[in-house]
């Protein structure tokens, strides 16, 4: 397999720009881009590389002759697209969560299950953004000490609801700043200087969406059905980047110092704490990089067996956006390395 013949669909959204961005930046090899987003952006451009790529809409025939299709336009565009690109060929990886739950679809981090790619049928889910964040730090320790329990508070940024979101913050915050009304267009909630309960749709138990999405996806990646977890998500007034206050309990001792030892040598993770200076990871360090950053892990002092960690990462990048393109590097590169051993044969 040379350079392939690469789709976006929902190329004009947050997390569609950066896909975009990181094939060009990560010298993905790319024979040929085509984009597509809704009717209103159809027609317009963007760009890739030197040159202007066209905008189109979506249609029966969009993904023929495609290689490959990287879907992040929500989940009912992927429930009525994939299927098609599929039947055309194309390996999927969906940025939704139209397939995360179905056994026959592999859930990917490519620092923590890899190994599942290998059953794939074509179609590969991208998980949540808190979860990908939360799991990149506590799997390493799983394989230590196997986790029990995990209770993690979210503080969300503005972009994982989307570009509009990041809009509706940054007017509403001028807005408010200058004393003028805004009507916001997407987000439900005053948010200049406020914060609100994740915006997912709400259960008959009380959980949010997001929530429960952050337990079945950590049992699924890391194939232990008996893990416990308890989630809070909120959103709060930042415009890049998620916040994630972790307590997790083993089955097994762990050392503050051994996790630390284990965290540091975790591709995709670094240690930031500066503890003479109070300072631990925050949403600005994290924007715009690929590693997750974690800090003031410490022992539970309530708990036995049990640490507090503090995880910021980039929800665009490795969130969604990255991920989603290494998981298309791991295919190339062992669709390389099949054709490599045939040739050798
Ligand atoms: N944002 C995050 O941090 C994050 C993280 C993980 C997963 N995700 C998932 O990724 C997906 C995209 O999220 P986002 O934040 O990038 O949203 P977004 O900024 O709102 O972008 C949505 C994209 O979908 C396109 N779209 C809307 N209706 C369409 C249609 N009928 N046909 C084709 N394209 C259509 C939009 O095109 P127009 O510009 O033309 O409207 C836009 O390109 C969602 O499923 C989300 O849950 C997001």
């Amino acid at each position: 397999m040379g350079a392939l013949r690469i789709g976006v669909v929902g190329a004009t959204g947050a997390v569609g720009q950066e896909i975009i961005q990181l094939l060009e930046k990560r010298f993905f090899p790319v024979l040929e881009l085509r984009c597509f987003a809704s009717m209103k952006s159809a027609g317009s451009t963007l760009s890739f590389r030197d040159s202007k790529i066209v905008i189109e809409a979506l249609g029966p025939s969009s993904f023929k002759g495609l290689d490959l299709v990287f879907f992040s336009a929500g989940s009912s565009i992927s429930k009525q697209w994939a299927p098609v690109a599929l039947k055309d060929d194309a390996i999927v990886v969906d940025n939704s969560s139209a397939f995360r739950k179905d056994p026959n679809v592999p859930l990917i981090i490519p620092e923590v299950n890899a190994h599942a790619l290998k059953t794939n049928q074509g179609l590969i889910a991208n998980p949540n953004c808190a979860t990908i964040l939360l799991l990149m730090a506590l799997a390493p320790l799983h394989r230590l000490a196997k986790l029990k329990r995990v209770v993690v508070s979210t503080y969300q940024a503005a972009s994982g609801a989307g570009a509009k979101a990041m809009q509706d913050l940054e007017q509403e915050t001028h807005a408010f700043l200058t004393n003028r009304p805004y009507t916001r267009s997407v987000v439900p909630f005053p948010y200049a200087f406020n914060l609100f309960l994740h915006n997912s749709a709400l259960h008959d138990n009380g959980y949010v969406e997001e929530e429960l999405k952050m337990l079945i996806e950590t049992r699924k990646i890391l194939e232990d059905d008996s893990i416990r977890l308890t989630a809070t998500c909120v959103r709060v007034p930042v415009l890049r980047s998620h916040s994630e206050s972790v307590n997790a309990e083993f089955h097994f001792p762990i050392d503050p110092s051994r996790a630390y030892e284990i965290l540091q040598k975790t591709p995709g993770l670094s240690i930031l704490e500066d503890r003479v200076c109070n300072r631990f990871p925050m949403p600005i360090d994290a924007t715009g990089q690929y590693d997750v950053f974690c800090g003031r892990i410490r022992k539970d002092l309530s708990q036995d067996n049990a640490l507090d960690l503090w995880i910021v990462g980039d929800q665009l990048l490795k969130g969604a956006a990255l991920n989603a393109v290494q998981i298309a590097e791991i295919l190339l590169h062992d669709a390389l390395d099949t054709s490599r051993k045939k040739t050798l044969l």
